[in-house]
């Protein structure tokens, strides 16, 4: 059993991400933080909570708020995407009694501070703790400032992330979560534990169409796939119109795969550096991918390739 942080900024496949995690029996989510990036991070925070509502939950994660500001650039969000709430307008849809059709979960929110969580966690679990970063890097680069010693004692970092050989989707060369905070990701990518990187290269090749999504929701029953239904509809018209088909890219969900099915993913290793100053590249991860040059004091792995129909099949039968 591996106990993992997940550090996240919901986001509809944030919350794919959750799900699956929080289904996975060879995980314990020992804690949850939230971080700006798609949305404000208060609203993340609410976001978890609806999220931790649609999962009929016995006992929840410990939780706290992160970030609200990236290091150095102010703050761009993607609630065009994501819709306005960054759930889809999900916290919009009520019963007919005027009840949220999707309630928050009954937990509460720490007093702590994402960072402060995030260190306590690590010195708890020394060597055992892994963070799955799905949102800017701005809390794990803020909790290596406060505390490295601590920090350095975490088993690895997982995170979705970059873009390699792939194109960008914020500019030509800048992943999302990368560009909101390069600044964080540099200081992370800088930072002495093993880090796993998932970015664009291999998210791309895992297209959910919405025919498959609704092929499968339509197999259930149960509220997560009715969230699912509701959650999707906005970022996958997004898709329809701005990226060419209806569905969209589960990227969170990938790090989460690489714990419990690990042999679906193959990694490279790399030195990966972020380009923090570029007019045009701002956010921009840059590497050699090229295997005769993939041994130069490499910093981290670097998923290139993605077994797409075990992994999806996979994560559907964790979604029942
Ligand atoms: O580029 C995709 C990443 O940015 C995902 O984590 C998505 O949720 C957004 O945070
Ligand atoms: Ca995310």
């Amino acid at each position: 059993m591996q106990r993992i942080l997940i550090d996240t900024d919901p986001g509809v496949d944030d919350a794919f991400a959750i799900f699956l995690a929080l289904r996975s029996p060879e995980l314990h989510v020992e804690a949850i933080t939230t971080v700006c990036g798609n949305v404000s991070v208060t609203q993340a925070t609410q976001n978890l909570l609806t999220i931790l509502g649609v999962l009929d939950l016995d006992e929840f994660p410990l939780i706290a708020q992160g970030e609200a500001e990236p290091l150095v650039k102010p703050l761009v969000m993607a609630t065009h995407v994501h819709g306005d709430d960054g759930l889809g307008n999900v916290s919009q849809l009520r019963n007919t009694d005027g009840s949220p059709l999707y309630p928050q979960a009954n937990t509460t929110v720490s007093s702590a501070a994402g960072v402060d969580l995030m260190l306590e966690m690590a010195a708890r679990y020394p060597d055992e703790l892994t963070i799955i970063a799905l949102g800017p890097l701005t809390n794990i680069a803020k909790a290596i400032r406060k505390d490295a010693e601590k920090m350095q004692r975490l088993q690895k970092i997982v995170l979705m992330g970059g873009a390699f050989e792939a194109y960008g989707n914020v500019t030509t060369t800048a992943e999302f979560n990368i560009f909101v905070d390069p600044q964080a990701a540099h200081e992370v990518f800088e930072f002495d534990v093993p880090i796993h990187i998932v970015p664009l290269d291999a998210t791309h090749q895992v297209i959910l169409t919405g025919e498959r999504l609704h092929a499968e929701i339509d197999k259930r029953e149960g509220t997560i796939s009715h969230f699912l239904k509701d959650a999707t509809h906005a970022c996958m018209e997004f898709y329809r119109e701005h990226v060419g088909f209806w569905g969209f890219h589960i990227h969170d969900a990938l790090p989460i795969g690489m714990l419990t099915r690990p042999d679906y993913f193959e990694s490279v290793p790399a030195h990966v550096q972020v380009e923090t100053e570029g007019t045009l590249t701002s956010g921009m991860t840059v590497a050699d991918l090229r295997p005769e040059r993939q041994h130069r004091d490499p910093n981290a792995n670097v998923c290139i390739k993605v077994a797409v129909e075990a992994f999806l099949d996979y994560f559907f039968e964790r979604l029942q």
